[in-house]
């Protein structure tokens, strides 16, 4: 069955301080979301591609997305979670999701194409993580550290993240849910979650510093 890639594009993009939506925010030149969608194309391992957007932004982003019959264009919602329920509503056909942000502009084609992989081998839910640099303390509201997790068992994960498609539906089946990623979902109902190695180019643009990050790397600049 097909695999189907849905793309949330519909944040404001407060952290990143333009006045533009995050998604339709220009790196090396090129909006955000455009750059995440073809490398979707380029990965070769998507069939359809469903972007969810604010509602004012939908002829823009028809407008400035390639052109082919495989990419739709939807409203997303207030939260993360209600624009992917939206596309994962725009989908019945498919097979596997791949949750993918249209932040994650630079992402490389490969990662697009193991998480994929992964899926077709069997595996009902893939994530790409990266081990962490920082140590991670948890807090309490007050500010003061409640614990330390050992760092070398920690893993900040990325996306695209891929299901088995009736998966991803039951994690999204109750309303009300809240999570920071869609496999956060998936581990509520019991199903196991593979992580796979990600990709530092992978990361999400969310503040300015990673804006000229971004923009650095498409410059050329190489990391
Ligand atoms: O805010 P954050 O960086 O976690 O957003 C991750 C992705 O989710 C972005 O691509 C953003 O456009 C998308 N998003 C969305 N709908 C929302 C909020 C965020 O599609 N309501």
């Amino acid at each position: 069955g097909p695999v189907v890639a849905l793309v949330p594009a519909a944040g404001r993009g407060v952290r990143l301080g333009e006045s533009t939506p995050k998604a339709f925010v220009p790196v090396g030149g090129t909006p955000m979301v455009r750059l995440a969608v073809e490398g979707l194309i380029a990965s070769g391992a998507v069939d359809r591609i469903i972007v969810m957007v604010p509602t004012e932004l939908v002829d823009s982003a028809v407008a400035l997305l390639p052109p082919t019959g495989s990419v739709q264009v939807v409203v997303g919602g207030a939260e993360r979670i209600d624009s992917v329920r939206a596309g994962i509503t725009a989908a019945p056909d498919a097979a596997y999701f791949l949750v993918h942000d249209a932040a994650r502009a630079l992402t490389p084609p490969e990662l697009i194409a193991r998480v994929t992989a992964e899926l077709r081998a069997g595996r009902p839910a893939v994530v790409p993580g990266l081990p962490v640099t920082d140590t991670i303390k948890s807090v309490d509201a007050a500010g003061a550290v409640t614990g330390t997790p050992e760092r070398a068992g920690l893993r900040a994960i990325q996306t695209p993240q891929g299901f088995a498609a009736d998966l991803l539906r039951s994690a999204y089946a109750t309303e009300g849910i809240q999570a920071t990623d869609d496999a956060g979902l998936v581990e509520r109902l019991g199903v196991g979650v593979h992580t796979i190695p990600g990709d530092p180019l992978a990361f999400k643009i969310t503040t300015p510093l990673d804006l000229r990050l971004a923009d650095a790397v498409l410059d050329g600049a190489g990391i």
